[in-house]
């Protein structure tokens, strides 16, 4: 495959020979063989973007997402790898549940995936021990949807995780005060994971970043070395005071500020999608989350680099580059000769309206219906295949 006619996201114009699923070569007027061409058109090539943190909702929730649906969708928003998330039914726990996934997520053959576990058993607060046993493959865990409550679990999972070179992903929720002030529920249990990492060593990542204090705390211990990451999500950027329930929450203007101005400071690593699909019912029933695969780009081009002057390059490496290397995917996240062909054209120079109805998702639950972005996603390549297109 030979995409010609595109633009690098510093400006850079460029072709760009996939063959055999790798980026062989990358320049001007290229020509070699006979390929499949593809006319870029002056749109941008970006490496394929890399989602930390998604929901694709199997086993047992597959009414509102499968692994079918929720590559679709990570294809059509230009995604190319993505971080599944363990809250499913039965929770993910094991090895050999996080390896199914994996395995039909080949066979779909749309975006690859890797499968988290829970950091207790089942999610019930309490055993760690298996973690001990954990197979060499699993190096990510995380109670996403709920925090672990005990200050002395927690502190054994991180020095379990230290000994075996597991990261901590950690969705901080106490969730004893989050039911009356989950703004002190980000902030304590973000203070407390913090300290945890800075004492035991072991890897820590921050899920879905929300308030100012956190991201302040985030920023502080970084600057001194501590070893964590962090990632923000496109709602939390996007939306201020917005009653639209998701967790973290939406929350004020000058938490948005707090946020964009760690992302401009450099002390945010990534921006991940928190995909939570859920069908109108269970929406209805007050579940929280939304759909995020397909809008997250435009969200983020337009309200970063349009909005608040980030360069391109600096939201590439947001989305691609730096989630990339977090998961120690060692070729992806770069166009560049030898790396995996994963990429994504996007247009930025026409809006475009977000329509719910239209998304490849199983669910519809999106804020963003009806609001119009610029970044909209043209092609996707994954593994040097073509994965959506709406060129
Ligand atoms: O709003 C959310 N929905 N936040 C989470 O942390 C979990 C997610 C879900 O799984 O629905």
């Amino acid at each position: 495959m030979l995409i010609k006619n595109a633009f690098l996201s510093d400006g850079t114009p460029a072709d760009v020979w996939v063959y055999e699923g790798s980026i062989r070569a990358i320049g001007q007027n290229l020509t070699i063989g006979d390929p499949e061409v593809i006319d870029a058109a002056g749109r941008t090539l970006l490496p394929g973007f890399v989602d930390l943190h998604c929901h694709w909702r199997t086993p047992g929730f597959e009414y509102k997402e499968d692994i079918a649906t929720g590559s679709r969708a990570a294809a059509a928003g230009g995604y190319t790898f993505v971080n599944l998330m363990p809250n499913t039914k039965p929770v993910c726990s094991s090895a050999e549940q996080a390896r199914a996934v994996m395995d039909k997520a080949r066979e779909v053959g749309l975006c690859g995936a890797n499968q988290t576990v829970s950091i207790t058993e089942n999610f019930d607060g309490h055993s760690v021990a298996r973690l001990l046993e954990l197979p060499d493959d699993i190096k990510f865990i995380t109670e996403d949807g709920k925090g672990v409550q005990s200050s002395e679990v927690m502190a054994r999972a991180f020095a379990i995780c230290r000994e075996k070179g597991i990261t901590l992903m950690s969705h901080a929720e106490d969730m004893d005060i989050s039911p009356w002030d989950y703004r002190l529920a980000e902030n304590i249990e973000t203070v407390r994971n913090l300290h945890l990492c800075e004492y035991y060593g072991t890897r820590l990542h921050m899920c879905h970043v929300s308030t100012k204090e956190a991201i302040l705390a985030i920023s502080e211990a970084k600057a001194r070395g501590v070893n964590v990451t962090c990632e923000v999500t496109p709602h939390h950027l996007w939306f201020h005071d917005l009653d639209y329930k998701v967790n973290p929450p939406i929350r004020a203007a000058e938490d948005v500020a707090a946020l964009v101005q760690a992302i401009k400071s450099g002390y945010v690593d990534a921006i991940a999608t928190d995909h939570a699909p859920h069908s109108a019912e269970d929406k209805a029933n007050g579940m929280a989350g939304m759909v995020g695969s397909e809008t997250a780009f435009g969200v983020c081009y337009t309200k970063l680099c349009l909005q608040e002057g980030l360069p391109l390059p600096l939201l590439e490496n947001l989305m691609s580059r730096m989630p990339a290397a977090i998961l120690g995917l060692e070729k992806k996240g770069e166009i560049r000769p030898g790396f995996d062909a994963d990429l994504v054209l996007v247009d930025l120079e026409h809006p475009w309206t977000v329509d719910a109805a239209n998304l490849h998702s199983k669910s519809r639950n999106t804020p963003f219906d009806g609001v119009q972005l610029y970044g909209r996603v043209c092609l996707t390549v994954c593994g040097g295949k073509v994965t959506h297109r709406d060129l």
